[in-house]
């Protein structure tokens, strides 16, 4: 009996354990739709490399609950966006696409710029 308990809290455990590790982080794929439908893409640009109206966050500079909090009270110039227009899940899909974004290389592994310095 205290074996097959055991057995059921350790396999409960380990089931836990499984689903933190493989828990849904946001689709990025939804995030790429939203990040174009709701307009980061217009002072971001598409891949999140940045515009003249707005900074590169692709990848995301800040940790997903600091964007969260960015999008709700932006600085500057970037407009709010409100929990009713860009839900908590969403907002995280949007984290997901923008992770999916390659760094950009180094001006030294790009040989032309690199003949500039
Ligand atoms: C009208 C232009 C505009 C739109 C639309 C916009 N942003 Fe921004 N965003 C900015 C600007 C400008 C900044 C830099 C803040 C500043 O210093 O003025 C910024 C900053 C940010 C930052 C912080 C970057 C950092 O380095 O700390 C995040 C994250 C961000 N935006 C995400 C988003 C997301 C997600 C969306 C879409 C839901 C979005 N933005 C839509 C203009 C915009």
């Amino acid at each position: 009996m205290k074996i097959a308990l055991f057995l059921l809290t350790a396999s409960a455990f380990l089931t836990g354990v499984a689903w933190t590790q493989t828990a849904p982080a946001g689709s990025a794929d939804n995030g790429k739709k939203l990040f174009v439908k709701d307009g980061c893409y217009e002072c971001h640009g598409y891949v999140g490399q940045g515009t003249k109206d707005g900074a590169r966050i692709g990848p995301p500079p800040l940790n997903l609950e600091a964007l969260i909090r960015y999008v709700r009270r932006p600085a500057g110039a970037m407009p709010a966006f409100t929990e009713k227009v860009l839900s908590d899940a969403d907002l995280t899909d949007i984290y997901a696409y923008l992770r999916s974004v390659p760094a950009p290389k180094a001006i030294k592994d790009i040989p032309l710029l690199d003949e500039l310095k």
